[in-house]
């Protein structure tokens, strides 16, 4: 009813009457008002005369109506410990595809390495459960997708130069704004489920206490809507989903759009960090390091920092 409400009065230009209104919800006056009453305790504005009403705002929560098409696969939560943990549970009790949980804080974020993820109030955090029809070791493709994609999304609707980081960051002017991480679980050698867990940083401001990061809201002067960014982002991802996952044209888009390639980078897997240029990505996704005795270490999983920052040669 929330999704419907709004979309009509969305794309009513003035005053629709509450009559006008419940004949196309099929739904009485009380039943629209008692829903205009629920809608104004969450945020939404509305303008009203005796018999008739109009949306004049709404606030930027990314609230399940607000993606009518995927209402019923969406979980909002004001604070939660982790989406990966939600997400995991709805999973593991058998949650559709696509489904996905946000939270606008998390208190136990979860970051790449055993990280924690700041999750501050004006941020994305979401984490999508995925089914997908893959052979598992395919499953790298989802991240190089999800981050290829989410760059695009991003300056599109923006107009901002979002560039890829590997393995799956995503940096505007060489700061992140983007992180990604993902699970798989595996029922003998098939995918179960794939969760994928994405932090974008919109209208916080991580830059004080992470000077390598920033947000959108820093770099447009202005804060922009989340739930568009979620659904334009949803949309565009699912799409390219069902097109298939074919590893080389998603390699060699990625590497397209990626900043680490030619760089002076250090490497941080789980036990060792490596020094030396980021020469190559290869179509399973593993970073070529060219280290400094001339070797070329092949590096599968690890986090990648850039040694030569235009800003000030820190790591980051
Ligand atoms: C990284 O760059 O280290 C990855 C960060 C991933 C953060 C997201 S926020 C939503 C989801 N829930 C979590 O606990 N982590 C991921």
């Amino acid at each position: 009813m929330h999704a419907k409400l709004l979309d009509t009065l969305r794309s009513a230009t003035n005053q629709v009457s509450l009559h006008e209104i419940g004949r196309r919800l099929g739904a009485s006056p009380d039943t629209v008002l008692s829903t205009i009453a629920q809608l104004s305790e969450k945020g939404y504005r509305f303008q009203e005369t005796k018999d008739t009403i109009r949306l004049i705002d709404s606030p930027d929560i990314p609230f399940p109506w607000e993606f009518s098409s995927r209402e019923s696969r969406i979980h909002y939560y004001k604070e939660i410990d982790s989406t990966m943990t939600e997400a995991r549970k709805l999973a593991s009790a058998g949650a559709p595809d696509f489904t996905v949980v946000i939270a606008e804080t998390q208190g136990k974020g979860r970051g790449r390495l055993e990280r924690k993820w700041v999750s501050s109030t004006g941020g994305l955090y979401f984490t999508i459960v995925l089914r997908p029809d893959i052979d598992p070791e395919q499953s790298f493709l989802i991240n190089f997708l999800s981050s290829l994609v989410l760059s695009q999304v991003l300056s599109t609707l923006f107009h901002v130069d979002a560039r890829v980081k590997w393995p799956n960051d995503i940096l505007i002017h060489e700061k992140k704004v983007s992180g990604m991480i993902s699970e798989m679980v595996l029922t003998g050698n098939r995918i179960d489920y794939v969760n994928l867990g994405i932090g974008v940083n919109v209208n916080n401001s991580p830059e004080e206490a992470f000077p390598h990061a920033s947000s959108l809201k820093t770099f447009l002067g202005k804060p922009v809507s989340r739930v568009r960014l979620l659904g334009d982002f949803l949309d565009a991802f699912e799409a390219r989903l069902k097109k298939g996952l074919v590893g080389r044209e998603i390699i060699s888009e990625w590497k397209k759009n990626t900043i680490t390639l030619g760089r002076q980078v250090s490497v941080a897997t789980t036990q060792e960090l490596f020094v030396g240029t980021a020469v190559d990505v290869d179509d399973q996704g593993a970073l070529l390091l060219k280290i400094f005795d001339g070797e070329t270490k092949r590096i599968i999983y690890g986090d990648c920092f850039l040694n030569d920052r235009a800003d000030d040669g820190l790591s980051a």
